[in-house]
């Protein structure tokens, strides 16, 4: 692949059926509950943007989509093209439905329900880093030993400071048969050689076409970086997540507002 300096594609799913927020997700996407003032996918576009990305690829479900159609007001600067998921069949099936959009091009794909905060988005952090390795690079955390269970958590195979040579992700592992402490974190810079992987994947874990699946043959065809970003992380999928990036946005933006 010829070197690639800039990346302007980004891919968010936001197709999923958000079932830790019923029964308020029943009418109306995850993406679109608010952080105080501004719905979650808001935020992330405002990482897209700050970082870069002109086109973004919103996997949504039908249904749901003119929930959507008000982002066009806020970032004109930016192109939205919008692709259904009939069904939730996974993250990697979502990601795979951007093939098309994105072509033959590196992307990032932002987790909406996931948002991270530092003055240089996580999103620059991992271009900055492709813009060297030329290769897949995703963001990556220490979890606490009794949290690696809930995250995807990257095999090591050598470390040059914070950047990581992955062997593969294992989903879900018991903390004893976890090899490291390095979660996946919610933005994957990939090259397009993803696409391929995503449409052999078979359904995995629940029955998903699991993208971390899909990441597993990418490190061992290809290349996959695991980068341990700066900022503040929220999980924001799951209820307590979401309180406490209320709290920390709603004191930043407003201060202790009821002190
Ligand atoms: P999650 O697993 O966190 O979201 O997927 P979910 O499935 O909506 O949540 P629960 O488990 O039912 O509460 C991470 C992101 O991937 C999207 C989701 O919308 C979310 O933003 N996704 C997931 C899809 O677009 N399609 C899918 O089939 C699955």
């Amino acid at each position: 692949m010829k070197n690639v300096q800039s990346i302007t594609k980004g891919v968010i799913p936001a197709a999923g059926l958000g079932k830790r927020f019923w029964p308020v997700t029943k009418i109306i996407p995850k993406e679109l509950l608010p952080i105080v003032t501004k719905p979650s996918i808001h935020m992330v576009l405002e990482e897209a943007n700050h970082s870069g990305l002109k086109d973004i690829v919103l996997i949504v479900a039908l249904a749901k989509k003119s929930f959507f159609d008000h982002l066009h007001d806020f970032f004109p600067q930016m192109n939205f093209h919008f692709v259904e998921q009939r069904e939730p069949f996974g993250l990697g099936h979502a990601v795979g439905l951007a093939e098309k959009k994105v072509e033959e091009e590196p992307f990032v794909v932002l987790l909406p329900d996931v948002i991270i905060d530092h003055e240089t988005t996580v999103t620059q952090q991992l271009i900055q880093n492709f813009q060297t390795i030329q290769k897949s690079v995703c963001a990556a955390e220490r979890v606490p030993k009794e949290k690696v269970h809930l995250y995807g958590v990257y095999d090591i195979a050598s470390s040059e400071g914070k950047l990581h040579k992955a062997k593969g992700v294992i989903e879900k592992p018991n903390a004893e048969k976890a090899p490291s402490d390095l979660g996946v974190a919610g933005r994957y810079l990939f090259t397009p050689d993803i696409f391929p992987l995503l449409t052999d994947t078979k359904p995995g874990y629940g029955g998903e076409i699991q993208l971390a699946d899909a990441m597993n043959i990418l490190a061992k065809r290809e290349a996959l970086y695991a980068y341990e970003f700066e900022g503040r992380h929220f999980d924001i999928g799951h209820p307590q997540g979401f309180i406490q990036a209320i709290d920390y946005y709603g004191k930043k933006e407003y201060g202790n507002g009821l002190d």
